[in-house]
């Protein structure tokens, strides 16, 4: 067992030793879990906050075409057949991250929780699992695989709100729940926050380690056994998403890629998303906070903007190149966030603005690792309904609107 001493000299190694400045006052109880929390927790990486130097620097952006919607359009039948061929043959699986806090929503409920309806229930998951029987009932009934992330934050209430909505009709026995990994949570000096007396603030790690968690929740053997080749993962905010979608499944295998990235067209080019690039020659995804002026300008041969596709948070891997690349390192990202935290006055304090960082790996940071991808057009208006903030850009509003377009009650 984990000893007071112990965990005092883990958290001086990384300058964290407050975490325990409540201990004295503690129960028995309440101590042990402190202690086996400080064991569990990697601090190793707060130390970048003050030394991000030390950071890898971005290699040469240079643009990657996508394959774009006419072309996706003339050969949609071709893509369709070998897509739906791969999902009757139980060779695709979709991976739901739903691990994340949502914190812009500010929801206390996980994400997928969250109701969208106007004159009648329509809950997030709800919208996504409709969306995947589509695919079931092209596949001749063949229900995708679907792994379900969730963290410590979120996990009991997410698997327990699919219980009780029957999994939304879809067949339980081809849902696998698995956990992410937590990271600690600092103030802007790289301080842990406290969120109790005997628990330190941290948070989910960020989308990028679902592979390695579905592999220690032992979801590898499951993958193989059922003889998974393609793995889609999505994010759980776009309502509109369309996950191991046949036509995109299809064009990806048919393209020899390790993987396929969704992509939609900018709208501006200083527009928030990711874009699909070429990074040193090899597939990769520059955030927009790193766009230089010179590439949100830069145009191709045909004048339209070379940076011009985003991505929307949907990937297909090939599984047998996620295993080469399984432990390699991941670049972390320090993004600032807002964390609940406990005041010097034992106050619990929910805060209104960011008030520090959590340490993220990113899954668009995956794409770089492999060899090739195929950058995939989409419509944003049909697949694209993110639902980042309360009101105004990618809210509960701008994706009900388009709902509406695309005629789903609501
Ligand atoms: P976001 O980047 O929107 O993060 O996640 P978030 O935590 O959900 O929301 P904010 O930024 O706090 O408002 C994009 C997708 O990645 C998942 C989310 O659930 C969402 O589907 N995600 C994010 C995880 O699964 N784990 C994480 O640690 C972070």
């Amino acid at each position: 067992m984990f000893t007071y001493e112990q965990a005092l000299e883990k958290l001086q190694k990384y300058g964290q030793e407050h975490a325990l400045r409540h201990f004295a006052e503690l129960s028995e109880e309440e101590q042990r879990a402190l202690l086996d929390q400080i064991e569990g927790l990697d601090f190793s990486m707060i130390h970048y906050v003050h030394d991000r130097d030390e950071l890898p620097a971005r290699g040469e952006i240079s643009p990657l075409g996508a394959m774009e919607i006419p072309e996706i359009e003339e050969k949609k039948d071709y893509f369709r057949q070998i897509g739906v061929d791969a999902v009757k043959q139980t060779k695709v699986g979709a991976v739901l991250l739903a691990g994340g806090m949502g914190t812009r929503l500010g929801s206390d409920n996980p994400k997928c929780m969250y109701d969208i309806g106007i004159t009648k229930h329509v809950y997030i998951m709800q919208r996504l699992i409709e969306n995947l029987m589509d695919v079931v009932n092209a596949a001749d009934g063949v229900a995708v695989p679907l792994f379900i992330m969730t963290s410590d934050k979120n996990h009991d209430a997410t698997v327990g709100f699919m219980k009780e909505h029957n999994y939304f009709g879809y067949d339980p026995e081809r849902i696998w729940f698995f956990k992410q990994e937590m990271a600690p949570a600092t103030d802007y000096d790289g301080k842990v926050y406290l969120e109790e007396k005997n628990r330190i603030a941290s948070s989910p790690n960020g989308n990028g380690g679902w592979f390695i968690s579905m592999d220690r929740a032992g979801l590898l053997d499951v993958v193989h056994e059922l003889g998974i080749e393609w793995l889609n993962c999505f994010a759980v905010d776009n309502v509109l998403q369309r996950m191991a979608d046949p036509v995109f499944v299809g064009a990806t295998i048919d393209s020899g890629c390790a993987a396929g990235a969704k992509v939609v067209r900018k709208v501006a080019p200083d527009e928030k998303v990711g874009c699909l690039c070429l990074e040193d020659g090899k597939p990769s995804i520059i955030e927009y906070y790193d766009m230089t002026p010179e590439l949100m300008n830069a145009k191709n041969e045909k004048g339209d903007p070379a940076y011009n596709f985003g991505v929307i948070l949907n990937y297909l891997f090939r599984v047998k190149d996620l295993e080469k690349i399984m432990n390699e390192s991941f670049p972390l990202h320090i993004v600032e966030k807002k964390i609940p935290y406990m005041n010097e006055q034992g106050e619990y304090v929910k805060p209104e603005a960011p008030n520090g960082y959590k340490f993220e790996s990113l899954v668009l940071d995956m794409i770089h690792q492999l060899d090739s991808c195929l950058s995939f057009e989409v419509e944003r208006w049909k697949e694209f309904a993110p639902i980042k903030n309360k009101t105004g850009v990618d809210s509960v509003e701008s994706a009900q609107e388009l709902c509406k377009k695309n005629g789903i009650e609501l």
